[in-house]
């Protein structure tokens, strides 16, 4: 499954809009009902327009199938191969829809190596916030 949604997002790299950063970005996310949607990213001339490639693949599930979605994992990935976790704003998209979700991306090790990790969203985003 993990390879599945990883090769999703690679492929949704090639749908991006980026040419301001020239980095292109692709993200799928895995439903708790097995569904996968992916998004890439989408930028501006305004730049703070810019949508994420992960908050693309949430919205677009959620356009789809109504809020009740919940994301169980989410896989990142570059064209550029280097590092591309998941930005803060996107964290906490990802929390709001997968407060239990494994994401998937490329990261930095302590000797500044690149390479694949695997993190639960609580770890990424220590106390997302919630509306209670
Ligand atoms: N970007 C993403 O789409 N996802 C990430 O996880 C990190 C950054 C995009 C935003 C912008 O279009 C470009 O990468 C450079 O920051």
């Amino acid at each position: 499954m993990r390879k599945k949604l990883e090769h999703a997002a690679a492929k949704a790299t090639k749908n991006a809009y980026a040419p301001y950063s020239n980095f292109h970005v692709g993200a799928a996310i895995l439903l708790a009902s097995g569904k996968i949607f992916s998004g890439c990213n989408i930028e501006n001339a305004s730049y703070g327009m810019t949508n994420c490639a992960e908050r693309t693949a949430i919205f677009s599930a959620v356009a789809a199938l109504g809020p009740k979605i919940e994301v169980r994992a989410v896989a990142v990935a570059s064209d550029q191969g280097g590092p591309c976790s998941p930005c803060g704003a996107c964290r906490q998209v990802i929390y709001e829809f997968g407060p239990d979700a494994i994401i998937f991306f490329q990261g930095k090790s302590s000797q500044g190596k690149t390479g694949p990790k695997q993190a639960h969203i609580t770890e990424l985003l220590p106390e997302g916030f919630r509306l209670q």
